[in-house]
């Protein structure tokens, strides 16, 4: 189905938006993401794991050193414990794929064990933090790809609710810290997924220097937008900003995750 730059942009802020001469099919693919958490049985078609894999190894990678992997899971009652770990999150265990992405160090490790190199970089926060930002990139390469073949995904978060539960039923090794899961599958079209708008780019697009003039404005907008959103979608219509406060405003909101300098620390990342 074809949709105009404006219909699409509109779908994505809520709102008219200016005409644009700039589109193509990358962009359109790239607007009308949304997070899919229904899928069929229908399996993926033989070859889909690789070429996902294949956009993923071609995004950027710091230094070029590919400091990330991914574990495929596939096996049923392994996405069920994954499911289980994740808050019970029921798609995890539907979805044909799970792909654990995975900010990797131990290959650099081992390479330095190899050869007899003493890889002193390898426990700053800054060596762990490219890992992460590495293993995010691949991954959002994995969405896009999968998006433009028209399968659905919804990245896992709450992987990291268990991270050392996991890591023990991936054999991770030290130095392999599971950033979030990812699952794919064909969406469902008897659940479809809404496309869900964002903030109004007058309140995260700043030119020259930061600038909040039109911040508190936009987001009185947004969160009307956000509320009929929830509305047409029968969520609790409680608007956007209410949600960020629940989310941040209590350490509860972040499901165990609290402790991630000391998770971090067991599985082989100590944030020097
Ligand atoms: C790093 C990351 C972790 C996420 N974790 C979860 C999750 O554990 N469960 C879930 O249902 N959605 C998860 N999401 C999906 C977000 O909730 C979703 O992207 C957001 O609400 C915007 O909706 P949209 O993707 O449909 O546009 C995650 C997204 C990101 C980027």
């Amino acid at each position: 189905m074809q949709t105009s730059p404006e219909a699409a942009l509109h779908a994505r802020y809520g709102a008219e938006q200016a005409p644009t001469a700039v589109w193509n099919d990358v962009i359109a693919t790239l607007l009308a993401h949304r997070s899919v958490r229904a899928f069929t049985d229908a399996p993926l078609p033989a070859g889909t794991l690789e070429i996902l894999v294949a956009a993923a190894q071609s995004a950027a990678t710091s230094s070029n050193m590919q400091t990330w992997s991914v574990v495929a899971v596939e096996d049923a009652g392994r996405k069920a414990l994954l499911a289980e770990w994740s808050g019970r999150q029921a798609h995890v265990a539907h979805a044909p794929l799970v792909l654990v992405w995975l900010a990797d160090l131990s290959r650099a490790a081992r390479i330095g064990a190899a050869r007899g190199h003493d890889m002193v970089a390898l426990p700053y926060t800054e060596t762990a933090m490219v890992a992460m930002i590495d293993a995010a990139l691949a991954a959002q390469n994995a969405t896009v790809a999968a998006e433009s073949l028209g399968l659905g995904t919804v990245y896992l978060g709450a992987l990291r609710n268990r991270p050392e539960d996991v890591a023990a039923e991936l054999y991770l090794p030290a130095q392999c810290f599971p950033v979030f899961g990812l699952c794919v599958g064909w969406p469902d079209p008897s659940h479809p997924s809404p496309l869900r708008p964002r903030l109004p780019q007058s309140v995260v697009l700043h030119r020259e220097r930061y600038d909040t003039t039109h911040e508190a404005d936009g987001i009185a907008v947004y969160d009307e937008r956000f509320t009929a959103h929830q509305q047409a979608e029968g969520i609790r219509p409680v608007g956007w900003s209410s949600r960020v406060l629940d989310r941040l405003g209590a350490v509860r909101g972040l499901n165990g995750r609290e402790r991630m300098r000391t998770v971090l620390a067991a599985l082989g990342f100590p944030l020097d």
